[in-house]
């Protein structure tokens, strides 16, 4: 047993920045992955859309975010203008490197250090910074942002996936990426066109019995497209039979049992979003195989007292 344990070493914690240090630099940009990488993360975590000429930039809403940008005016942007709608020369006019400051996003983070004329990276320019700076091992935990529930999708799932898809083995990232998703119906697809890229299941809250049997994607987004015949209500299992190798889940829904049935089916549970200390403490104390936090550095300070 003892060789077999030295054989087959147990992955180390994951420890991912999300959207590169959202609480610290401006959120999924190259400042952001910096301090990520300074802080010694082992995965960025971040968010994908496709602009008009179908190249994948970061940014967490399908839209320009008016919390975020500003036009070349200097004045934050009052619409939100679908990622969709703009070629990528006109999304890199935006600078997305202050908060708002009277915005909610501005007032829940408040040690983000402005980094002024900061743009919209690109999918391939964020893994070329990586590159860069040397952080060979570092992992990319890439979101899908789609849902069958928003108007504002910016490519439909099967665009989305086979862009994904390529970008990453024409990066030669296939080992270092994982594709994580709210929406399965971009994991389903995916898992078709290239079942080598594995995959994370993102749940917002356990869906209960009445929304699986349902199976309506306005009630349970999730689970739109997916198909299971039996299930016992565990959300791990679901993940397991929708092929995903890692579930994600809200960190309040994260418990013992939960943690337990994933590690019965060798699932990883990596939950998001943990920014508050004792709460890391307890889900590493429950066995989570990692935590995505806005503050790397608070999450490697837990770790290092345990
Ligand atoms: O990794 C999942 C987590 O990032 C989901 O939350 O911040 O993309 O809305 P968010
Ligand atoms: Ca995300």
């Amino acid at each position: 047993p003892l060789l077999l344990i030295l054989a087959s070493p147990a992955h180390a914690f994951d420890l991912q920045g999300h959207r590169g240090a959202r609480g610290l630099a401006p959120e999924n940009t190259l400042p952001a992955f910096a301090t990520a990488l300074r802080l010694g993360v082992t995965t960025l975590e971040f968010d994908l859309a496709m602009t008009k000429d179908g190249v994948l930039v970061v940014h967490h809403d399908p839209t320009l975010n008016p919390n975020i940008a500003r036009g070349p005016d200097g004045q934050y942007i009052t619409t939100r203008t679908p990622l969709r709608d703009l070629t990528l020369d006109e999304v890199k006019r935006y600078d997305v490197g202050r908060l708002k400051a009277d915005s909610g996003y501005g007032k829940t983070h408040p040690e983000q250090k402005p980094v002024d004329g900061t743009r919209i990276p690109t999918l391939s320019e964020v893994v070329a910074f990586v590159e860069r700076a040397g952080a060979k091992d570092v992992r990319f935990n890439i979101e899908t942002k789609l849902s069958p529930t928003t108007d504002a999708e910016t490519a439909d799932p099967a665009t989305f996936a086979r862009a994904i898809a390529d970008a990453i083995r024409n990066a030669g990232l296939t080992e270092r990426a994982t594709v994580q998703s709210f929406d399965w119906r971009t994991l389903k697809i995916l898992r078709e066109l290239a079942p080598e890229i594995r995959r994370v299941c993102l749940t917002v809250e356990a869906p209960t019995f009445d929304t699986v049997q349902r199976g309506k994607p306005g009630a349970s987004p999730w689970l739109a497209g997916l198909d299971i015949d039996d299930f016992d209500h565990s959300v791990p299992k679901l993940a397991h039979a929708a092929g995903c190798a890692v579930w994600s889940p809200n960190y309040r829904e994260v418990t013992g049992d939960s943690i337990a049935a994933a590690k019965v089916l060798g699932i990883q549970v990596i939950p998001w979003t943990v920014n508050d200390r004792s709460e890391m403490a307890r889900l590493i104390d429950l066995g989570v195989d990692g935590i995505i936090s806005d503050y790397p550095d608070r999450l490697r300070g837990v770790m290092a007292e345990k």
